[in-house]
């Protein structure tokens, strides 16, 4: 059984909740940690586990884990995971996978000189759809991919106003805190799964933002990066909080030469060069992928494969959208 303490028990671990208790025939949440000891508390109860810490290194001291998973704000995530690393620990970590270059060569230092996995909560390309349509690229169903083209956006209507004179969007309002608006946060989701099915190193990117109509937060609320891949593949990524999924798009969608592949969660569909749609008949999941990621991630500690979404996946993402911010403020198409 593999022993998991959280570190951070806010909001995403609504979601983690779920995918934790599916694991748990070889992983079970054993601990929590947060600085907020009714939170620590009340996820403690969820998943019946048996410690509570305000301090990860106390956890990390204690022994009692083998792994851990990292929900914390992202200005905390790299010294949670050196500091797990360097305990011996496993580490799954939430998205984004820290906020700078710099932080990530620490992390991928720790990782690599203590030989243990991080993997990163890249949920998404745990969803059926994403996850089939990669594996169908892979196997050349489409043949060499020309263009691809991944959505997340939602209008936050709730964040507008400030009540009681605080932030509605607590240290997302801050890029110097959240490493970014958006696009490094919610961004974070298209930018994957777009190099995820292109199948390829991103090689230059270029990206507009805007901040639209979310005056709390000092950056920006909405983004669209166009990338090229090594394969010669060009995506665009759309991501925004400042207004809704636009309508008629899908979460992805790939053009190669022998047909199109697209769809969204748990719907998948393959339309060749010169045919009808027709959709895959998936076994759906609940959720945003979450179950599939825990249980791969406990997949990986047991068999010692490396993650699907690993530490390469996470630093290759972060170049990208820190890529895009360059190329928006230099007004100029970044190599990466
Ligand atoms: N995969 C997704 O779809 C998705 C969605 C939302 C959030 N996230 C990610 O999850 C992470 C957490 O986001 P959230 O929305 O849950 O934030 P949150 O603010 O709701 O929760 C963060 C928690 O961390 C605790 N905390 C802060 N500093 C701490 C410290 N030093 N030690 C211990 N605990 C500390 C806070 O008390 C809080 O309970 C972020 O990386 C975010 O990008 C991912």
């Amino acid at each position: 059984m593999i022993r998991v303490g959280l570190i951070g028990c806010g909001g995403i671990v609504n979601a983690h909740v779920p995918g934790w208790k599916a694991a748990q025939s070889c992983a079970r949440v054993v601990a929590t940690c947060d600085v907020d000891e009714t939170s620590a508390k009340q996820r403690a109860q969820e998943l019946e586990a048996g410690a509570t810490y305000a301090d990860w290194r106390a956890m990390l001291a204690d022994g009692e884990v083998d792994a851990v998973d990292v929900c914390l704000p992202h200005r905390f995530h790299r010294d949670a995971i050196v500091d797990a690393a360097e305990a011996g620990k496993h580490i799954l970590t939430e998205k984004p996978l820290c906020m700078t270059l710099q932080e990530a060569q620490d992390i991928e230092a720790a990782v690599r000189a203590n030989n243990v996995i991080l993997m990163c909560g890249h949920n998404q390309m745990f969803q059926p759809a994403p996850r089939t349509a990669r594996r169908w690229i892979k196997e050349g169903k489409i043949g060499r991919v020309f263009s691809l083209r991944t959505v997340d956006c939602g209008l936050h209507t709730n964040r507008q106003q400030s009540e009681n004179g605080e932030n509605p969007w607590a240290w997302r309002g801050s890029a110097a805190e959240a490493g970014g608006g958006c696009a490094f946060d919610t961004g974070y989701h298209p930018a994957y799964v777009l190099i995820s099915l292109a199948d390829s190193e991103p090689k230059e990117v270029v990206s507009f933002s805007a901040n639209y109509n979310q005056p709390l937060l000092d950056a920006e609320d909405t983004a669209q990066t166009m990338v090229r891949f090594a394969n010669g593949a060009v995506g665009t990524l759309q991501t925004s909080w400042g207004h809704p999924w636009p309508n008629g798009h899908w979460q992805f969608h790939a053009i190669g030469e022998k047909g199109q592949i697209y769809g969204r969660g748990n719907d998948l569909y393959f339309q060749p060069l010169e045919g009808e749609a027709q959709k895959e008949p998936l076994e759906p999941e609940e959720g945003w992928g979450f179950i599939s990621e825990m249980r791969h991630f406990a997949d990986c500690i047991k068999t010692g494969q490396t993650p699907e979404q690993g530490l390469h996946e996470g630093i290759t993402v972060l170049k990208l959208i820190l890529g895009g911010y360059q190329s928006e403020r230099e007004k100029r198409v970044i190599e990466l």
